[in-house]
């Protein structure tokens, strides 16, 4: 009999895929469904996007498995100017993906990941492919921003090199996915001197970096350029996740890791479609119709996710205003013995109970590293028609309610929907 890796068969089908597939099926039925579950950005493709992959359809060669050298240039060039990054401490490497980008580092970096708790989903997974050990951080999340205290990330790194583990690098991510919230500078700057000053390398994941809510984009490599790889893209603030573009900034400081990841990539994916390297060289060049494009889709995305924060608040549901990205990642604390009475003692249960009765496709804290037992959900805030909305916003539309209801009508639906939930929640507990 053909026997599967022990590690493979650990996988379950990744949690975001299975809500979609989920959602998908129910509306193919005809029923109503609202996908709080998938973090997909809606809006199409930019026009000079799209003539550009036009003209670039007859490359077919191979390109370096760094990337396109003229598509690495003008991404460093971008990043020197929008990011502020020191590009000359750093390689570029272009893959499809940010993803594969992270799995690369977490293969080329010898040592223990340590994991904010919670984390975006596909972190922990990958670690697990390359049996590499998890250590979780714990963070606090308010309305301030997605803290992680400096002195108790020292304290988790001594604990567990006192206990044999070896530490040596830690994943960060801001905004992020799933809280929607960031870490303010200062406190990147003291975990940045953590990290130096342990020798922990930074893999700081900046997928999110511009669909900052404020318009500050945010990087730790500012404050440890020679402890940080950064990854980034293009699937969210293009909203091209399918197109496939990833992007790492690599520290020249760390001897031999560019040249190990290329080795890596020449190995495996050898390098992003030629085309797409091509065509994307236009989303960093910083025109104004691109630029503006990014700009209105953040509006957007900060729009749609801080009314439904406002919406989960008046339910006295913990959610803090969201800072970035398309997440809420609310928590249901106050609402536990009433749920309790509902026999919903966990997020699995909570995301169960909205899916099953009530036709909400959200996801549960435990696919994002949290205990069991608290009771959080991350919802996305993406259920609408991206391009309607971006054409009415473009038109002149204002950014209000009246928007949501006539532009977004299932992310409104969505809001009253909790608000029925939490109401026949109460009740029963009343009637118990
Ligand atoms: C936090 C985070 N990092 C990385 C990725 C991967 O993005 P991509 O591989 O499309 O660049 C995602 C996508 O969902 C994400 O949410």
């Amino acid at each position: 009999m053909v026997k599967l890796v022990k590690t493979a068969t650990e996988f379950e089908l990744s949690p975001t895929l299975a809500a979609n597939e989920m959602v998908k099926s129910r509306r193919a039925e005809g029923k109503k469904a609202y996908h709080m579950g998938f973090g997909e950005s809606p809006f199409p493709v930019p026009e000079r996007l799209k003539n550009a992959l036009k003209s670039a359809v007859d490359r077919k060669e191979y390109l370096p498995t760094a990337g396109l050298p003229e598509l690495c240039e003008t991404v460093a060039a971008y990043y020197k100017d929008k990011a502020g990054l020191d590009i000359s401490k750093f390689d570029v490497l272009v893959a499809p993906g940010s993803k594969l980008i992270l799995y690369a580092l977490q293969m080329a970096i010898e040592g223990d990941l340590l994991m904010p708790d919670p984390s975006w989903v596909s972190y922990k997974p990958q670690a697990r492919m390359l049996k590499t050990a998890v250590i979780m951080v714990p963070t606090t999340l308010d309305e301030k921003g997605y803290h992680i205290d400096p002195e108790e990330l020292r304290k988790v790194i001594k604990q567990a090199r006192s206990e044999g583990k070896n530490p040596s690098k830690l994943i960060l991510n801001y905004p992020s996915n799933p809280t929607g919230l960031t870490i303010q500078e200062d406190e990147l700057k003291a975990l940045a001197k953590v990290c130096v000053e342990e020798d922990i390398l930074i893999i700081s994941d900046e997928i999110y970096g511009f669909v900052s809510f404020d318009g500050v984009y945010r990087t730790i490599a500012q404050y440890a350029p020679t402890h940080t790889a950064i990854t980034t893209g293009l699937s969210k603030h293009l909203s091209l996740g399918g197109w496939r573009v990833g992007v790492g900034f690599i520290p020249k400081a760390v001897d031999g890791l560019q040249s190990l990841l290329r080795n890596i990539a020449s190995e495996t994916w050898s390098c992003v479609p030629a085309p797409i390297q091509q065509a994307v060289i236009e989303a960093y060049k910083g025109h104004e119709d691109i630029e503006q494009h990014i700009q209105q889709c953040t509006d957007i995305h900060a729009l749609m996710n801080k009314y439904i924060a406002k919406g989960l608040r008046s339910l006295d549901i913990h959610a803090p205003e969201p800072q970035g990205a398309f997440y809420n990642y609310p928590n249901f604390e106050k609402h536990r013995a009433a749920l309790a009475k509902s026999g919903i003692k966990t997020s699995k249960d909570l995301a169960g109970a909205l899916l099953k009765d009530y036709s909400l496709a959200a996801l549960p804290g435990t696919a994002f590293g949290a205990e069991p037992e608290v009771l959080t959900l991350r919802l996305s805030g993406c259920d609408y028609d991206g391009q309607t909305a971006l054409k009415a916003y473009q038109g002149g539309a204002a950014l209000n309610e009246a928007f949501i209801e006539k532009y977004a009508p299932r992310v409104k639906e969505s809001i009253e929907t909790f608000e029925r939930f939490i109401a026949n929640i109460s009740d029963k507990s009343k009637a118990a």
